[in-house]
């Protein structure tokens, strides 16, 4: 079917640093559908070649360069238009209609502006008659800052759209390597019988980027990291780690097992929150050799910057999911920003056997340990233990291991998360996508921590940019015997 994808808010940020450039991939990989035609549309006026300048601009600074070339620029560019309007304004969006969009074609529809206008807009898009129950719907964070929010920017969205007609975005979900941990779990089945609390002593998630807040500072401020990213993206990595088996991998399944995850999520509430959680906010430091200033040093874009600011730049919790799998294994969370290195992964640490028939005194014998890393140079490790070559007495261990890395080979990279996502709106598949019953089961789950924060007065640590974090996240680790994975050191 032909199909028109309407991007309101079509020369912004999003659009020109993610979207097209996502969209010219699934051009490379003849995944476009046929007679796709992309409408970019926005309040300021653009002449259609102009925009296409800047498209192709930030499609050459985005796509590697071996993967640019003048043809398929041709191609691509010759399905892309600019319609210059206000999408909340029916009478805009009307001549919109009239001018690009066809009856007959599948509709796509990408909210690529800020939440606070989306039912604006779907009034606007009912209003034209372009809310049909066909038409597609795709919105991305930050859904809400709170459950409370959240609700509210989705019965907005509701009250025009069918749930199987909403595309909530989270791209961690495009990535290949955390829909790898689907395959890792599901389609590997030596993983299964171990992977619950009768084997698995904790898990750890980190998500560490060496990058500072940089000039977002006055959105950051009101965010913070376990807004920006532990209540979407890590958490929809340790659904994927902890779910059951989904019966199918349709969308259903899928959603229906990684919500159950979050509801068996245990609760941090104030009693708790200065023993599960540490907030940090980094201060001036050393990254990659150069020197960076602290939080609160920054150069903001809007606003004078708050030198009492507490909002966390760092974030570390000790979470549990209280099921029959999982309960007694701490989950342990950590994200933020200014940190020694840009490094994704997952470890899962499996126990000691409680019986070693091993002489300690040759080497410490060492439980396994899974590490899957998710970015950069995404693969899996396994550490195991061997025996020392030699003659001397015994077994003597030392450890090694397994390595698999995903990338090698393919160097370059022919799609990204947002082409896998987009991909699958065209295609209709809301497997990767996440159910509003996640959203709000996710918000419920952080607004606890929050008010545990208000209520405890709990103030965000100090960390100097470029270490691995907080004193106190160490801390939280030591207090049951346990260290986080911070180098490579299987
Ligand atoms: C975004 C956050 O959702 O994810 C950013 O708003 C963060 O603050 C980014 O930097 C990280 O994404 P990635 O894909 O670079 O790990």
């Amino acid at each position: 079917m032909n199909t028109d994808l309407l991007i309101v808010g079509g020369d912004g940020d999003l659009a020109l640093r993610k979207l097209y450039p996502s969209l010219y991939y699934l051009e490379l990989n003849k995944c476009m559908p046929e007679n796709t035609r992309i409408i970019g549309m926005a309040r300021t006026a653009h002449e259609r070649n102009a925009f296409l300048t800047t498209v192709k601009e930030w499609l050459q600074n985005n796509v590697a360069e071996s993967l640019y070339s003048d043809e398929l620029w041709e191609s691509f560019s010759s399905k892309i238009f600019f319609a210059q309007g206000d999408a909340t304004n029916p009478e805009s969006l009307e001549k919109v209609k009239q001018d690009f969009l066809k009856e007959e074609n599948q509709l796509v529809v990408y909210l690529a502006i800020p939440p606070s206008i989306f039912g604006a807009v779907c009034n606007s898009l009912e209003k034209c008659g372009l809310a049909v129950p066909t038409t597609r719907l795709v919105v991305e964070k930050p859904l809400g800052d709170s459950r409370e929010s959240f609700l509210a920017i989705n019965d907005e969205l509701a009250r025009t759209f069918k749930e199987e007609q909403l595309f909530r975005i989270d791209h961690y979900l495009g990535k290949e390597t955390v829909q790898n941990l689907i395959a890792l779990r599901f389609a590997n089945d030596i993983f299964e019988p171990l992977w619950n609390s009768r084997y698995i002593d904790h898990v750890e998630i980190t998500v560490s980027e060496s990058v500072g807040v940089g000039n977002r500072w006055s959105f950051y401020d009101a965010t913070g990291a376990t807004r920006d990213m532990v209540q979407n993206h890590l958490l929809q990595v340790l659904c994927l780690l902890a779910m059951e088996p989904p019966a199918t991998l349709n969308a259903e399944s899928v959603r229906t097992e990684k919500l159950k995850v979050l509801n068996c999520l245990k609760p941090i509430t104030a009693e708790t929150v200065r023993d599960y959680t540490v907030r940090g906010q980094y201060r001036r430091g050393i990254v990659d050799g150069k020197e960076v200033p602290g939080y609160l040093e920054e150069e903001s874009d809007k606003y004078e910057i708050d030198p009492n600011s507490q909002t966390e730049t760092y974030v570390a919790i000790q979470a549990e999911i209280l099921n029959w799998r999982w309960s007694g294994v701490p989950i342990y969370l950590r994200t933020g920003k200014r940190l020694q290195s840009r490094h994704s992964e997952i470890v899962v640490q499996f126990k000691q056997s409680h019986h070693q028939i091993f002489d300690q005194n040759h080497a410490e014998h060492q439980a396994n340990r899974l590490v899957i890393r998710l970015q950069p140079d995404e693969g899996i490790r396994l550490r195991i233990m061997n025996k020392v070559a030699g003659l001397e007495a015994g077994i003597p261990l030392e450890s090694g291991c397994l390595d698999v890395r995903f990338g090698e080979g393919s160097k370059v990279k022919m799609h990204d998360a947002y082409s896998r996502l987009l991909f699958d709106v065209l295609r209709n598949d809301q497997t990767l996508f996440v159910s509003a019953a996640e959203v709000e089961a996710a918000w419920k789950w952080v607004d606890k921590i929050f008010a545990g924060w208000k209520d405890t007065g709990m103030k965000a640590e100090g960390y100097m940019a470029g270490s691995y974090g907080p004193a106190g996240a160490d801390v939280l680790m030591a207090r049951s015997g346990r260290e986080w994975h911070n180098v490579v050191k299987d």
